[in-house]
């Protein structure tokens, strides 16, 4: 189960201790209700507090949607060691932070447009004292990095951007990408759709996709399906407090993309598209390959192949091609 590093956690706590509790668990639910109903964070994080609440009950599920996606960017380019790079709408920082989590980041550019996420930005920051980091203020409408960089991320930042803006966005990032480029979105239809148009633009860059399409191929998904996975997080105490939940975890749906340059890493033969489902006798696994969409049927006397597909979970990244087909996969599990 994923969640925040121990130091960033410690912080966040310390940062919101002036903060009436009943008042952090209104605004968390006014965010809350506000994002599902697609709304942009301008319209409801206008305040430090406002931005606090954010980072108590939001930023631990974009945390482990990116951290996830990063330790897949990991996976396919083990040499891969960005030394710099653009946290593209960074709210508090949350993909810088999780990238100085795994990388040696020398200088990060943290850039939004709401002076309360940047100033609880560079608060959070200081968990990561050996990176210098740079806060720019500014619109992302137009806006060109006037630096290249190793690594960019946007997380859930181009899903507040109108569709020319936001594909406009991708390419002249793109053009400023010295590494990889990962795009982080929430995990439903349109959002993905999004992704496929960006994904486009991006191969015909010459971008090499890394994750998490094992090939650079026109998406095989059916019209009415959609590419997204999910990561479980650890609801710690202040974001149950604020969320008002029992539970001690939650699902955090995800749909990315990571686009590289072609000496960076080379992507997996194939995805996992389900979460597999298994029986005394078989496992069935939905995987995207390059020769498009299978539903594996492994039988459990097919030992060597039927230990390997037992292990895979969801949204693993996979050496194990079928050869045993079963027909179309099922359908998408419903996002939040
Ligand atoms: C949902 S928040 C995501 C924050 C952070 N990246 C994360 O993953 O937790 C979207 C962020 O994008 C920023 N943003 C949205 N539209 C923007 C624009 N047009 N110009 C600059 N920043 C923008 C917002 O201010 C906000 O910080």
């Amino acid at each position: 189960m994923s969640g925040l590093p121990a130091a960033l956690h410690a912080v966040l706590e310390r940062v919101g201790q002036g903060l009436d509790a009943m008042e952090l668990r209104d605004k968390a639910g006014t965010i809350s209700g506000h994002y599902r109903r697609r709304g942009t964070s301008q319209g409801v994080v206008r305040t430090e507090a406002d931005a606090l609440a954010y980072a108590v009950t939001r930023m631990p599920a974009t945390y482990a949607a990116i951290a996830m996606a990063l330790d897949e960017l990991l996976a396919r380019a083990p040499d891969y060691a960005p030394g710099n790079m653009i946290d593209v709408g960074c709210g508090p920082g949350t993909a810088f932070l999780a990238a100085a989590e795994r990388f040696k980041i020398g200088h990060a550019r943290l850039v939004d447009h709401n002076s309360a996420f940047l100033e609880l930005s560079s608060r959070l920051a200081a968990t990561e004292p050996s990176t210098a980091v740079e806060h720019v203020r500014c619109e992302l409408r137009g806006w060109e990095p006037v630096e290249p960089a190793d690594l960019i991320i946007c997380g859930y930042s181009l899903t507040e951007l109108e569709d020319a803006a936001a594909a406009q966005l991708v390419t002249r990032l793109w053009r400023r990408t010295r590494g990889a480029l990962l795009i982080a979105e929430p995990g439903r239809p349109a959002d993905y759709r999004r992704l496929l148009v960006w994904r486009r633009l991006l191969v015909a860059e010459g971008a090499t996709i890394l994750a998490p399409c094992p090939h650079a191929l026109d998406c095989p998904l059916p019209a009415e399906d959609w590419c997204h996975f999910s990561v479980r997080l650890e609801r710690r105490k202040a974001h149950r407090a604020a969320k008002g939940a029992a539970l001690g975890y939650e699902d955090e749906k995800v749909s990315y993309l990571i686009a590289a340059r072609p000496d960076i890493g080379a992507p997996a033969k194939a995805r996992v598209l389900r979460r597999p489902v298994q029986s005394k006798v078989r496992v069935q696994v939905a995987l995207c390959g390059a020769a498009g969409l299978v539903n594996s049927s492994v039988p459990s006397r097919d030992k060597a192949r039927h230990s390997i597909a037992k292990r895979l979970d969801w949204g693993d990244a996979t050496e194990f091609l079928p050869d045993t087909s079963a027909g179309p996969i099922a359908a998408a599990e419903a996002a939040d």
